[in-house]
């Protein structure tokens, strides 16, 4: 199981990603009380910054880059919208 470490408001959360789950449902899934509200990439509140495996997910998509803009490359993502990369699948 692949594991991120994050922060969210000034919470740090280690969250095993869960096949198929983006990193939102995946941390809802391990008992992780992220916040959130839209799950669709507009609302912003389940912003979060990486502390560790960011190699894991995905480029941020077109959602993220517009509500974050710079944050982006300072760690920062969209829980609802951060999907696993292939390099996170285990064989
Ligand atoms: S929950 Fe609204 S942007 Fe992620």
């Amino acid at each position: 199981m692949s594991g991120i470490r994050l922060i969210q408001d000034g919470n740090v959360y280690e969250v095993s990603f869960i096949p198929g789950k983006n990193l939102l449902e995946s941390g809802l899934d391990n008992g992780i009380p992220l916040k959130y509200k839209c799950r669709k990439g507009s609302c912003g509140v389940c912003k979060i910054r990486l502390i560790s495996g960011a190699g894991l997910l995905t480029e941020a998509n077109k959602r993220e880059r517009k509500l974050l803009s710079d944050d982006v490359k300072a760690g920062y993502r969209l829980a609802c919208q951060a999907t696993m990369g292939p390099s996170a699948i285990d064989d």
